[in-house]
């Protein structure tokens, strides 16, 4: 593994704080991504223990926003059309956006964070509040397999790769067909999306390290969409070697060469994505010194785990940002881990008292910017620091 990105001391990026917590010491721990030359795989070097991160108290909800709520039962006809599976597994389900969109006895979830569990269990949705294994994997498919297991934005928060693509294999029927969906690399790197690495996120994918890492599996990609969500992601269509109901589309080998005619296998791809991280954080630290000059009032919108990195690497505190909205309940009234900026319940942006919003959420601009329009229309600007910090 060759480190080519620091992004210095991190707290853990959902660890919202209480006021009363406000003094306590934060654990911290360094961030740092590699570029592995063997496999490509791009991940974080130190991990942390995942029950420190998913716990009963993770606040990440799926449904809080429009776009994701569409997002998912679009593909939920999509996937009733072209696969008509009678048995579904999701991975990480989360509040059970995507869940809900089918008969209760054709799927199950899976979703360790005892919080997010519950929703799904009190609506009679069978959901084992446990991590993905082995040993839930032969729990769940002892008898029957499933013809489809689907998984968003879970597995690049998985450390044991090995673990997880063997649970799969032993759950997933001869003729099934595994979705997989997370931020694209090729995205991230393109849009110096830095804020993409976090905790949480162990692995940023390309699909030329998932095609390796697959490979090991005896898995392979058949198809590859690339859609809009976290600013860029890919949905993946993989299949058993031995299932030949499937032919590779040609979308498989097209992306592959868009990966590599960008350099995402080369490490001197990463170190110039290095170097434009470092002239970003400059470049928003300027704009930042530059409206305080003036007096202006900055917020924050959307308090992600995104602006947890970002916030901390470019020191932007609550000198420069007076509060954060944010729509999801748990994280009103509680404070961004380092930065400790406060985080309020959400209101339509006033041009009366908000002049300049730090838009944290940066992967939602359009559904924002449409709610937002007459904030807008009164001369309010958003800063958005991908791909290039700007005042827009
Ligand atoms: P998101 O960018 O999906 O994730 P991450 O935390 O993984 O970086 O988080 C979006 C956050 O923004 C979430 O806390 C909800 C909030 N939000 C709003 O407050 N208002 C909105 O209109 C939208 C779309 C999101």
């Amino acid at each position: 593994m060759i480190k080519f990105l620091n992004l210095g001391l991190q707290p853990l990026a959902n660890s919202y704080l209480k006021k009363k917590n406000l003094n306590h010491k934060e654990k911290k721990f360094k961030l740092e991504v590699a570029f592995n030359k063997k496999n490509y795989l791009v991940s974080i070097v130190n991990t942390v223990p995942k029950e420190k991160m998913f716990n009963n108290m993770y606040p990440y909800k799926s449904s809080e926003s429009k776009t994701m709520r569409k997002s998912f039962k679009d593909l939920t006809t999509k996937v009733k059309k072209r696969f008509k599976p009678n048995f579904i597994i999701e991975i990480g389900s989360n509040d059970g956006v995507f869940m809900k969109n089918f008969n209760k006895k054709n799927i199950v979830g899976v979703e360790p964070c005892k919080n997010l569990a519950k929703l799904t269990k009190n609506i009679n949705y069978t959901t084992y509040s446990e991590y993905w294994s082995m040993k839930l994997a032969r729990k769940i498919t002892i008898n029957k397999k499933a013809e489809l297991i689907y998984s968003a934005n879970t597995l690049s928060h998985i450390k044991s790769l090995n673990e997880i693509f063997r649970a799969i294999n032993y759950s997933l029927s001869e003729k099934g067909v595994l979705i997989l969906e997370d931020p694209s690399l090729l995205k991230c790197i393109k849009n110096v999306a830095y804020d993409q690495f976090y905790c949480e996120h162990i692995y940023v994918f390309s699909t030329i390290a998932l095609k390796n890492i697959l490979n090991n599996f005896d898995l392979e990609i058949f198809d590859v969409q690339n859609t809009t969500t976290h600013g860029g992601s890919n949905r993946y269509f993989i299949k058993k070697k031995i299932n030949k109901l499937y032919t590779i589309k040609k979308s498989v080998k097209n992306e592959i060469k868009k990966e590599l005619k960008f350099g995402l296998n080369k490490i001197s791809t990463y170190k110039i994505f290095a170097d434009k991280v470092k002239k970003s954080k400059i470049k928003l630290l300027n704009i930042f010194q530059k409206l305080k000059k003036k007096k202006l009032n900055i917020i924050g919108y959307g308090a992600t785990a995104k602006s947890c990195t970002v916030l901390n690497y470019c020191k932007i505190g609550n000198k420069f940002i007076d509060y954060f909205y944010d729509t999801t309940s748990y994280k009103i009234n509680r404070y961004l881990p380092g930065s400790k900026i406060l985080i309020k319940k959400y209101k339509k942006l006033n041009k009366k008292n908000i002049d300049v919003v730090f838009l944290g959420a940066w992967n939602f601009k359009d559904e924002i910017f449409k709610k937002e329009k007459n904030f807008i229309k009164k001369g309010g600007k958003f800063i958005i620091h991908v791909p290039s910090p700007k005042i827009i």
